[in-house]
């Protein structure tokens, strides 16, 4: 039985819970240019877009709720406890509310902001999310959601690095593989020793990377799966 288990999420874990992906038929890149509402540029340029784009998407998640796939790893966390964690590049804060409680949100999350000068940081539930650009209470500039835009340094890196190196099991679900650092982790953990596996219903753009390939929607497959690796855990 692996010991460490650490799992990397994206968008797709959460299509079940009825949220968007990026770059599926119909995802959010085909209705927004990446350029004009996830750059520092983009905020730069226009700010109303982006916000009014960043409360369209805190709106939806708000009303998200976690669907099977979630549950299934908040469940291997109430057995595994520290050997458990989660990486996600999901902004949407459904680990969380699945009961998930060692999670890395590389990219950030939708329900904060935080002032561009003075960086105070800010719940979007006490936001003024009327005003078309909010502004911070103590020094009046300019708020930004806390989403990690391209050209910017993600979260938690050296956390990472660290789970990377001692995982036994990583488990990549529900992401395209395109989007870099996180879609390097696999070699690294591999480099390691862990054994790798994605959970996607269809190939990963790093799909090579992989000691195994399983081509299945994140909510068919995590239940059983998980309740395979709980009785190895408690038997
Ligand atoms: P993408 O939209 O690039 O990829 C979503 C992946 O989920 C695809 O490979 C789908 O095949 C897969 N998928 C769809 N439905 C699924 C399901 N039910 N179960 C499992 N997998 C499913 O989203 P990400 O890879 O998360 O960054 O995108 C990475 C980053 O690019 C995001 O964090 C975001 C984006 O630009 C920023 O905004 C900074």
């Amino acid at each position: 039985m692996s010991k460490q288990i650490l799992v990397l999420t994206g968008a797709g874990i959460s299509a079940e819970s009825g949220l968007k992906t990026f770059r599926d038929s119909g995802g959010l890149w085909e209705d927004h240019a990446i350029e004009d509402v996830a750059t520092p540029e983009g905020f730069a340029a226009d700010p109303e877009l982006v916000w009014r784009f960043y409360k369209m998407r805190y709106q939806q998640a708000e009303q998200a709720r976690p669907n099977a796939g979630h549950y299934a790893l908040a469940e291997l966390e109430e057995v595994l406890g520290e050997q458990f964690h989660i990486i996600t590049q999901n902004v949407d804060g459904l680990h969380q509310k699945a009961g998930s409680k060692r999670v890395l949100e590389m990219h950030g999350r939708l329900k904060r902001c935080f002032c561009t000068d003075c960086h105070k940081r800010y719940e979007m539930s006490r936001t003024d999310l009327s005003l078309p650009v909010p502004v911070c209470d103590a020094c009046r500039s300019v708020l930004r959601p806390d989403i990690v835009w391209f050209g910017e340094i993600p979260y938690y890196l050296s956390e990472i690095d660290q789970l990377l190196r001692n995982c036994d099991l990583f488990l990549v679900i529900g992401t395209s593989g395109v989007v870099y650092p996180a879609a390097g982790f696999v070699l690294t953990a591999r480099y390691h020793g862990a054994r790798t596996i994605s959970i996607n219903p269809n190939e990963p753009a790093n799909n090579t990377h992989f000691d195994e390939c399983i081509q299945s929607k994140a909510g068919d497959f995590l239940p059983s799966f998980v309740a395979e690796l709980k009785q190895q855990v408690l038997t």
